[in-house]
């Protein structure tokens, strides 16, 4: 058979290609979603379906016949497995997909023509095989109508053709399309485990919708789901024999060749592995970060960081030397980014987040290499490295096992890996054990029962404080619904609207009153739950409340006020900080207080003054102009397209509220935003930076205050200058002039003490200068003097020579605050002579506890007992002969 009887088409080709072929049956074309699943039961984004699972449980509708698209996708469950030729981690799958709107006939007929007509991908009939779900007599049919062979057809299990996305939603039966590479390939056929037979494109044919009890009722209608792996397709398109000789997946491992002069397929397979695996991870760890996931150590966040990790130590193992991970993801942009905007958005941020994780990863190896060195020189020639070590290695320090065992086997040790193996599991079920208490804990949560039968609490507070006619739902005290709460209790009280803002998105709860016709309640909270429902953490002060009043709320007037501009203020804030330092910051958490608010940041380096002064005098500026907030509700599309700042990895609904400073087609600031706001920049007075540091290794901390909290902060900072000035007794504008003079006058004053303790106006310099012992050749001063430093005994030598000439020598001992120094120097007509300052110190010094040695001019040593410095100086004398 040969290998060349079909065309060939690039990636590109095939992507633009089928999507036009779906779109011409009349299926509606859609972007990837983020990588990020709208879905809480999945993880990442992991099938072309996920995003359309409302529309399989019916609960949307779709006007067209179906959709279509091209979705990023990432599979967890072998990552460890990812290096050989089959495995990816993040790909591309391309789909169609169906709500009742076309049938399982229409899903296989076209699947068919597709794949064999020459206009599309023209695959040669008897390269393909199909296999169906065990007894599926019309998938069967389906398929021979077209004129495929009974003998191509083949049944499978529920292992092989029965998908699901997750552990409940839609699901269903499937049928696969195999590809035959060729006898020179190993494998009898179709789902076995061999390479010969290729799976490249899945039809499921969803039906039904499993639940948590494991019941699978019907979905309201029949449904198709196919999906085929981009990857895969391309690289039998280009008559190659796996996922990562395609031209995409080629390209990225040609980078790693040219990086590390290593040859794909040209020696040994462990180079091959690596070089896959940097392929695949790098490209995994770009699209991550260009959807919002951030390094962290669980969930998707930790998926991330173990990726990243394993391609920069893959890397080492290839002897790249450096970072080189930004390298990568700019290849994956350039390759990838047409048809995947975010990756060109954020390719700062990508490029920031990868450089510091790289570096602070690269720090770990060099620890953990010193340690794993320091356990291997304790072992015995042969001895055994324990599976604890190993464990503590990789659990503390985030080595990797491999290197362990890798550099542990060059240095001649096996690793005990069933130790490390039960380590591994023991830290599996502690981690299995913390999972069940959360998932205890969430079901003994009144508020998911609460948010079961209560609908959104509808927040009414934009423009007002108060609101009237609001309607007790729920009572909670004591984690218990109740029917009436009694004066003196403490009760969370859910209304159905409110003037009330439950705290959300960094803004801080309302504080206020809520007051019915027979009781008054102070609330000193607003907390938002499950499914949207605001709890105000109240206590009754008066009367008794029940389910079904009827209230009023009122939110306490100036702390709103101060919350309104300091959420305004965030707005601005983060316009500026974009403009200043560049479109890779993006907000990753803020405060909004009455007193302050905090703003986290994407930023891989600590600001400059100027910079901070730039975004304070920016923000200033915004303030001053006396803009109008401008709030306007809208689609999210056309939000977005308005240049709207959406949250990184935040979900919007489909409508949103739109808050600009000023009316004007490009604002200063311009976010999606559910807070409350100043009405005017002007309210906010004044803003002012009162901190700027880091939290974490790619993220900032601004800490800032506007209006009265900054009039607070400029007045406390100016009471301190106050203070200072009147103690220096001067005016505030005089005190630097004042404290540098205070400065050079102690710097004198330091300087003149100094020169009475070491020069020769020193009584007791002068008397061990009197003392001198003549040697013949040289005089030699052996003294001990106290209340000197050992750093100042190079003065006293000076000194020395100053008063003696150039034939001398002295050893000195001096002792202050309890530590001892020691020095000895000599002329060089006494080195000549025979002195030695080297010898000298290293023999006297174990007198006073220490250890040193020197040259023969000069020498020196610290000690810690000052007892021995009589049989020091007793020692030098006789070693001299003195
Ligand atoms: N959801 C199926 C799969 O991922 C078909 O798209 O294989």
């Amino acid at each position: 058979m040969s290998t060349t009887d079909y065309k060939t088409m690039t990636t590109a080709e095939i992507r633009a290609d089928y999507l036009k072929f779906f779109e011409e049956k009349g299926c509606k074309l859609y972007p990837s979603s983020s990588l990020i699943p709208d879905d809480p039961s999945l993880l990442l984004a992991n099938a072309g379906m996920n995003q359309f699972k409302e529309y399989y449980q019916g609960t949307k509708t779709m006007r067209e016949i179906g959709a279509t698209s091209c979705q990023k996708c990432l599979r967890t469950n072998d990552i460890d497995n990812i290096g050989d030729a089959r495995h990816l981690s993040f790909f591309e799958m391309l789909g169609n997909f169906s709500f009742g709107g076309y049938t399982k006939a229409d899903a296989i007929a076209w699947a068919y023509e597709f794949i064999t007509s020459p206009e599309h991908l023209g695959l040669p009939k008897d390269r393909l095989y199909f296999t169906v779900f065990e007894n599926d007599d019309e998938a069967i049919e389906l398929w021979h109508s077209h004129g495929v062979d009974y003998d191509h057809i083949s049944r499978l299990g529920e292992e092989d053709n029965f998908w699901a996305a997750g552990p409940t939603g839609p699901c269903g039966p499937c049928s696969e399309i195999y590809f035959d590479q060729g006898p020179e390939f190993e494998g009898e056929a179709p789902g076995d485990d061999g390479d010969r037979y290729l799976e490249f494109w899945n039809l499921v044919f969803t039906q039904y919708d499993r639940q948590e009890d494991g019941s699978m009722p019907d979905l309201p209608h029949r449904n198709i789901d196919t999906g085929m792996g981009l990857e895969r397709i391309a690289a039998i398109m280009q008559h190659k024999g796996s996922n990562y000789e395609g031209d995409v997946m080629r390209s990225l491992i040609a980078l790693g060749e040219k990086l590390s002069g290593v040859e794909y397929h040209a020696s040994a397979n462990d180079t091959d592995k690596s070089l896959r695996i940097l392929a695949d991870h790098s490209r995994a760890v770009t699209f991550m970060i260009g959807d919002g996931i951030l390094p962290s150590n669980e969930g998707r966040g930790y998926v991330l960081r173990r990726l990243l990790r394993r391609a920069v130590y893959h890397g080492r193992l290839l002897g790249i030397q450096g970072a080189f991970l930004t390298t990568y993801a700019h290849e994956v942009t350039e390759v990838l980014g047409d048809q995947y905007e975010a990756l060109v958005e954020n390719q700062a941020l990508i490029d920031g987040i990868i450089s510091a994780e790289e570096e602070r990863f690269g720090a770990t190896l060099n620890a953990g290499e010193t340690m794993l060195q320091a356990e291997l020189e304790k072992l015995a020639e042969g001895a055994v490295l324990s599976g604890e070590v190993a464990f503590k290695l990789h659990d503390t320090y985030g080595f990797p096992i491999d290197l362990t065992r890798e550099i542990s086997e060059d240095a001649g040790h096996e690793v005990d890996m069933d130790a490390f193996e039960r380590e591994m599991e023991a830290q599996r079920d502690r981690a299995r054990q913390s999972a069940n208490r959360d998932a205890w804990g969430a079901a003994n949560n009144v508020w998911a029962a609460v948010s079961d039968h209560i609908a959104e609490t509808e927040f009414c507070g934009y423009d007002s404080d108060v609101a009237e006619g609001c309607k007790v739902l729920a009572l909670v005290v004591d984690g218990e619904e109740r029917e009436v709460a009694h004066a003196g209790e403490s009760v969370e009280v859910v209304l159905d609207k409110t003037s009330f803002y439950g705290e959300m998105g960094g803004q801080v709860g309302d504080t206020g009153s809520i007051a019915s016709d027979s009781a008054r309640l102070e609330v000193s909270d607003a907390k938002h739950h499950e499914g949207g429902v605001v709890a105000h953490v109240s206590e009754v002060v008066e009367g008794e409340l029940h389910v079904g009043d009827a209230v009023t709320t009122t939110v306490d007037h100036g702390r709103r006020e101060l919350i309104r501009r300091n959420h305004t203020a965030t707005h601005l804030l983060d316009a500026a900080l974009k403009r200043v330092l560049g479109d890779h910051v993006s907000q990753a958490g803020s405060l909004v207080s009455p007193n302050r608010l905090r703003f986290d940041f994407t930023h891989f380096e600590a600001l400059t003054a100027e910079e901070v002064a730039r975004i304070e005098g920016m923000v200033n500026a915004e303030i001053f102009a006396a803009e109008p907030i401008v709030t306007k509700v809208m689609g999210i599309d056309e939000a977005k397209a308005a240049g709207a700042v959406a949250l990184f990895g935040e979900k919007y609904g489909d409508v949103v509220r739109v808050v600009s400073t000023g009316d004007s087609d490009e604002p200063f600031s311009r976010e999606l935003c559910g807070g409350t706001h100043a009405r005017n920049t002007a309210e906010l007075g004044i803003f002012k930076i009162v901190s700027e540091g880091s939290v974490g290794s790619n993220a900032r901390r601004i800490e800032a205050v506007t209006s009265v909290g900054a009039i607070e902060y400029v007045d406390e900072r100016l009471a301190g200058l106050d203070e200072v000035a009147s103690s220096l007794k001067c005016r505030p504008s005089e005190v630097l002039t004042r404290v540098e003079q205070l400065k050079e006058e102690r710097a004198d004053a330091e300087k003149k003490l100094k020169a009475a303790l070491v020069g020769g106006s020193s009584s007791q310099v002068s008397d061990a200068v009197s003392a001198a012992v003549d040697m013949g050749a040289y005089k030699l001063v052996i003294a001990r003097l106290d209340n000197i430093g050992g750093k100042e005994l190079r003065g006293v030598w000076d000194t020395v020579r100053d008063k003696l000439g150039a034939d001398c020598a002295c050893v000195l001992a001096s002792v202050a605050d309890g530590k001892v120094g020691l020095l000895a120097a000599g002329t060089d007509s006494a080195v000549a002579a025979g002195f030695a300052a080297g010898n000298v110190i290293k023999e006297i010094a174990g007198h006073v506890g220490g250890r040193g040695g020197g040259r023969p001019n000069m020498a020196q040593a610290g000690g810690s007992d000052a007892s021995g410095i009589d049989a020091a100086l007793d020692a030098a004398k006789s070693l001299l002969n003195a």
